[in-house]
Parts: C-alpha cells; sequence; structure tokens
C-alpha cells in the first residue's frame, strides 16, 4: 500500500465516540499519512483540541472566522491539500446536511468544497440512524460516490443496542489507507451516481430456489434474497446495467434493475445461460438447491396413499457456477458464494478453484448476524490463497460495496478497465 506522505483531513463532529477519533488519527499518522483535523463547535465539547493536535502535529480548526494559517481561506486550502476527506464520527446532523449542501460550520463548509474521495463513519443513536431521512440522505450521499464505513450495531449511548455505532477505528482506519492506497478520485461532477461501473453488465443471481415435490409442495432453504439484492441494488447505483435472475423472495426489485424471476434451479441455470455471452460480470449470491425430486408428481401425494414413509428420489441439479466459469470468457469476471459451516477460507478457496471463479466472497451462515435472512453479513473476499480479506461484520449494502470494490480491482488489474 503506497500511502505514506498522502494527506487526510479528519473531521471529527460532537458525538459521545469522538474521543475514538483519535485512535484513527493514531493509526493513520502511523502508517506516515500526514492528518489535519477539523472539529465542529460540538465535538470540542467531547475532546479537546490539543488532543488532536499534539497527535497530529498540526494546528487544529474550529473557528470558521479565524486568522487562516496559510495563503488561502482556510476551507478551501485544506480540501486542495487533502487526499481524502474523513468524518469519524459523523452525527446524524452532519450527514443530512452534507446531504443538503449546506455549510454553517467550518467542517461542513470543507465538506460542500471538497473534491478529493469523502469518507463518512456515522455515529448516532439508532432511531436517528434508522429514521427515513437519514437513510434516503446516506443513499443520496453515497450515489454521489462518498464511501460510508459502519455504523455497527451495538450498545449505544442511550444503554439501548442496536445500529448506530461507531464503526471500530481499527476499520475506519484500514478504510481510509485503502482508499488513499487505490488513488481514488471523486467523480463529483457525476451526478448520475459514482458510475465507476457505468460500462458494465452485470448479472446477479439472489434468493433460494424452490424444488417441485408435487402441485403444492416444494424444497426450498434460508436465503432471503436480501444479500443478491444489496448487491443488485449497489450495482445499478453505481451505474452499472443489471440483471438480476431472482429465486422466489419477498422483495421488491432495487430501482433501475431488470428482474427476471425464475423458481428452480433448472429455471436459473436457463436465464443465466442464455444471459450469459452478453454481461461483463456474474455474482452468484443466489442459494441453488444441489439437488431436485427426480419425478414431480403431478398431482397431490397423498398420506393415505404413502403410507407412515415416503421416499423421494432426488437427482442433482446443475451447477450453474460451475457452467459459467467452464465457458466464461477472459474478459468475464466470475464472483461465487460460499455458504459454510466450518472450514470456511478451506472451501472457499475449493470452490473459487473448481468452479474458475476469480472471487469467492466466503460467509460463515453459523456467525451470529451472518449469512442467511438479516440485514448484515460477515464475510471473507477470498481472491486466492495469498489474498484473502477479513471483514468485519457489516451491512449487506456495504458488503455489496466491498464485493463490487472487489470485481472493480480485478478488471482493473487485468486491464479490462
Ligand atoms: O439471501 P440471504 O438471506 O441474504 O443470504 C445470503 C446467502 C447466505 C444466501 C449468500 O450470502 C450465500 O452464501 N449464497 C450462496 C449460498 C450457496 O448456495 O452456497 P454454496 O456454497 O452451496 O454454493 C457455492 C456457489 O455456487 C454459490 O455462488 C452458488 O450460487 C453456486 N451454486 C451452487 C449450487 C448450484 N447447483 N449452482 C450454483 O451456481
Amino acid at each position: 500500500m503506497q500511502v505514506k506522505g498522502k494527506n487526510v483531513v479528519l473531521g471529527v463532529s460532537g458525538g459521545i465516540s469522538a474521543y475514538k477519533a483519535v485512535e484513527v488519527l493514531r493509526r493513520l499518522t502511523e502508517k506516515g499519512v500526514n492528518v489535519r483535523v477539523v472539529m465542529t463547535k460540538a465535538a470540542t465539547e467531547f475532546v479537546t483540541p490539543l488532543t488532536f493536535r499534539e497527535l497530529s502535529y498540526h494546528h487544529v480548526a474550529v473557528e470558521m472566522f479565524e486568522e487562516p494559517k496559510g495563503p488561502m481561506m482556510q476551507h478551501l486550502g485544506w480540501m486542495e491539500w487533502a487526499d481524502l476527506f474523513v468524518i469519524a464520527p459523523a452525527t446524524a446532523n452532519v450527514i443530512n446536511k452534507m446531504a443538503c449542501g449546506i455549510a454553517d460550520n467550518l467542517l461542513m463548509t470543507m465538506a460542500l468544497s471538497c473534491t478529493c474521495p469523502i469518507l463518512i463513519a456515522p455515529a448516532m443513536d439508532s432511531d436517528m440512524y434508522t429514521n427515513p431521512i437519514t437513510q434516503a440522505n446516506i443513499a443520496k450521499l453515497k450515489q454521489l460516490g462518498v464511501h460510508f464505513v459502519g455504523p455497527a450495531t451495538g450498545p449505544l449511548a442511550r444503554r439501548n443496542v442496536g445500529p448506530g455505532r461507531l464503526a471500530d477505528p481499527k476499520e475506519i482506519a484500514e478504510r481510509a489507507l485503502e482508499l488513499l492506497a487505490s488513488g481514488a478520485t471523486w467523480r463529483r461532477s457525476a451526478l448520475e451516481g459514482r458510475a465507476d461501473l457505468k460500462h458494465l453488465h452485470i448479472l446477479v443471481t439472489a434468493g433460494p430456489t424452490h424444488e417441485a415435490i408435487d402441485p403444492v409442495r416444494y424444497i426450498v432453504n434460508r436465503s432471503s434474497g436480501k444479500m443478491g439484492y444489496a448487491i443488485a441494488e449497489a450495482a445499478a447505483e453505481r451505474g452499472a446495467r443489471v440483471t438480476l435472475v431472482s429465486g422466489p423472495t419477498a422483495l421488491p426489485a432495487p430501482r433501475g434493475v431488470e428482474r427476471v424471476d425464475v423458481e428452480s434451479a433448472v429455471q436459473m441455470r436457463d436465464a443465466v445461460m442464455a444471459r450469459l455471452p452478453g454481461v461483463d460480470v456474474v455474482i452468484k449470491a443466489a442459494a441453488v438447491a444441489d439437488y431436485r425430486v427426480r419425478e414431480i408428481s403431478a398431482e397431490k401425494i397423498k398420506k393415505e396413499a404413502s403410507g407412515d414413509e415416503l421416499t423421494l428420489q432426488l437427482v442433482r441439479n446443475p451447477d450453474i457456477a460451475a457452467e459459467v466459469g467452464k465457458v466464461k470468457r477472459p474478459d468475464q469476471t466470475l464472483v461465487v458464494f460460499a455458504a459454510e459451516t466450518s472450514d470456511l477460507v478451506e472451501q472457499a478457496l475449493r470452490k473459487l478453484r473448481e468452479k474458475k471463479a476469480d472471487l469467492a466472497v466466503a460467509n460463515d451462515v453459523t456467525e451470529e448476524g451472518a449469512g442467511f435472512g438479516v440485514d448484515t453479513n460477515k464475510v471473507h473476499l477470498v481472491f486466492g490463497p495469498d489474498r484473502i480479506e477479513q471483514l468485519p461484520l457489516m451491512s449487506k449494502r456495504d458488503v455489496a460495496d466491498r464485493i463490487l470494490d472487489g470485481v472493480v480491482r480485478l478488471r482493473k488489474e487485468a486491464g479490462l478497465m
């Protein structure tokens, strides 16, 4: 990672977790990153500017109209200097104002004049976080290319538990370092969205498959479709053309996504393979049944006729990911998932190899908050034996963005972007 000598402005706003920004600062400076800190007045009620000044070796900016320490107006000068603007913690107030372009203090003015990438680490009460206004503004900022890390779910200041807790400072610093190393630029001019996937056609599979037994019964698994739908939504927001081949779920199609509804694994295979020649990326988040019933009964099976025991003969379903892996072109990227209950990384590496995939997303479905049905996931991104990224527990939407970041990196390395 080439981050030494890069410049970060760290914005600290007024929340109980403001003290954790000190660790973010420390972790960045340890890697040779130059950090300047801007605080809101409210933040100075929680931590003194002196702490940040001593650790950053730099004047801490708070006041809008203090004497500039250089030739330019302070907010413009700092934003021209910065390679990355990190706001941690970012309160609901900061996020909601930022989405509206309000610049009523120095931190907000810097945010409005910022042309480098922005990383926001939200921290707030869960009622504020789940408020539709906050959610809509977070979605708006994400669409405009602002990066987010967290929030985590856990104990909050009001002694309640929920989403809204500041992400771990280590995770915030790591995300910041990643952005610095990737040389990311903020495409603020691309008002149509972050748009880094603009020229890609991405096919995502999601949800379970239903394998019919008779006209009223079927074999199913616990997939809700949330992971695959989050990927489809994120990809569409980042400018991709998205086709979502979905097993039966209760979820609405994300905006701007073409959804193809299927029921069984065979139908999903046919839908995927028919579209494969026209797509650039295939992401197989669906939980496909490995077996189907050999002969589907045309009539409802009657217990009176079957007696105390009923034997169903099952046959193997096609392995869709493996079929894709077999015929995909070098300019096509295949991402598979590995839902495991043990030996997570070993199994993911095996699936990566056997299905000829470029990336395996491994989730341990026995871990709390990970896998089936929940809104969060905890995954490893397995690119190969020597390249494995372990991600903390995060929302499926954030996991989706990290998977797509991985796809972008792979395609850039292969000279495809
Ligand atoms: O839908 P959610 O409730 O949000 O839950 C998310 C999830 C746990 C379903 C998802 O994150 C996940 O892990 N999906 C893959 C589940 C799975 O089927 O894993 P697997 O290890 O059995 O399969 C490995 C890969 O091969 C997967 O990409 C799968 O889509 C693919 N596969 C499997 C069998 C088959 N017959 N055809 C396939 O294409």
